[in-house]
């Protein structure tokens, strides 16, 4: 089994200990005492493991541990954190940035040998069903407030990149309790994701996840919440959604996840794991001051600037309206697309339980998504 194991540490001590010691157990090993040389190894070396020290000067082993879980690349290789570091929000963060495991220095040797050897060990059984596959992207969308679209776009959106690329398209509404997608699709048994967020989290498995998983007659496969009202008390069960977002991207290229308004302490656990994001802002002055501490509140959850996709969404005729070009000045962000609303088409959609993409696929509405696919797909391709 042994494979190639990339040691990053700034003390030369550990990196020739652990080196040896691990290459005495027939591993290859490539080191980089600095992060920036570190990630650039892992681009070019496509290690099967990264140990990876977190207190170094200037790039430092958290700010690694996101970039490499930003690129495309790098994001599925695991990443051991070995550090001094030992308190349990040092350790908290680790893992939410999107490290594997949080091993503290002293350590012996057998016991680190056996942690490579078992996050490098093949996947049992009931992994080995599942489809390995490296995602394309993680999508999450999300507004300042309700009621802007989020659902609407999410779904078109998926069916626009399902029939654009091929590709295999989860689409997923982290909503328990205000499950509107259940309903425009007209799903009306939708407690299946209930019953994955009832479970201790540590008893949540890939096949458990996939299972629940539904195909809708567009070809994109559905994780729907339940939009029973009182179904709202599973939002609390952030670690269960947190695995859950960890483990979509295995079964497809594209996963689409409905994050619905605002930071809350949900989506500040779930956006770490996405890719891009899509904001959609209303042109009037509140919503563009709300939205550019959303984005602020992006940044510092390791997501890059490049990977905001801005939407706005012109629903409301004030005269309070700004133009496109002050939003995307006030923002520091290109409009990826401009939504209109069209009241007619999305009712006819409701009605026949269709989302209008694949009611009026050469419309206005259904291009304006398009659109939106066709920047995600530039960024993700
Ligand atoms: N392009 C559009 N034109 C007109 N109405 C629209 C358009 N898109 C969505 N709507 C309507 O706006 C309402 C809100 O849409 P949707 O449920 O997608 O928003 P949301 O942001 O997901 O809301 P929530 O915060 O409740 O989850 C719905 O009644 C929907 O039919
Ligand atoms: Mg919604």
């Amino acid at each position: 089994m042994p494979g190639k194991i990339l040691i990053v540490d700034d003390d030369i001590d550990t990196l020739r200990l652990v080196g040896m010691m691990l290459e005495s157990d027939g591993f290859d090993i490539i080191a980089a005492n600095n992060g920036q040389r570190g990630i650039s190894l892992a681009r070019t070396e496509a290690p099967d493991l990264i140990i990876l020290d977190i207190m170094m000067p200037e790039l430092d082993g958290y700010a690694v541990t996101r970039q490499l879980r930003q690129e495309r690349t790098t994001r599925g290789i695991p990443i051991l954190i070995f550090t001094a570091k030992t308190g349990m929000d040092d350790k908290t963060l680790g893992l939410e940035l999107g490290a594997d495991l949080y091993l503290t220095k002293p350590i012996s040797t057998h016991e680190l040998l056996a942690q490579v050897n078992k996050i490098l060990s093949p996947p049992d059984e009931s992994d080995q069903l599942l489809p390995v596959q490296k995602p394309k992207g993680v999508l999450a969308i999300i507004s300042t407030k309700g009621g802007m679209g989020v659902s609407t776009a999410a779904i078109n959106l998926s069916i626009a990149l399902f029939r654009k690329t091929e590709n295999s398209v989860i689409i997923s509404d982290f909503r328990p309790g205000q499950g509107s997608l259940a309903l425009e699709l007209g799903y009306h048994q939708s407690a299946s994701f209930n019953r994955l967020l009832a479970l201790p989290p540590e008893d949540l498995t890939p096949q458990l996840i996939e299972d629940t998983i539904i195909e809708h007659n567009s070809g994109v496969r559905l994780l729907l919440s339940s939009p029973q009202l009182r179904d709202a008390k599973y939002t609390s069960r952030i670690d269960n959604f947190e695995i859950i977002a960890r483990f979509l991207p295995q079964f497809s290229d594209y996963t689409v996840l409905d994050l619905g308004p605002g930071m809350t302490t949900l989506n500040q656990k779930v956006l770490p794991r996405c890719s891009e994001v899509v904001i959609i802002v209303e042109p009037a002055p509140q919503s563009v001051a709300q939205s550019k501490e959303l984005i602020a509140e992006f940044s510092a959850l390791g997501i890059d600037h490049d990977h905001i996709k801005l939407v706005v969404f012109n629903r409301i005729h004030s005269s309070l309206q700004l133009s496109f070009g002050e939003v995307e000045e006030q923002l520091n962000l290109k409009i990826a697309s401009a939504f209109s609303p069209n009241r007619e088409l999305v009712n006819e959609a409701s009605i026949h339980h269709t989302p209008f993409i694949i009611l009026k696929p050469e419309g206005l509405t259904a291009q304006q998504i398009n659109q939106l696919a066709y920047s995600i797909v530039d960024q993700t391709e």
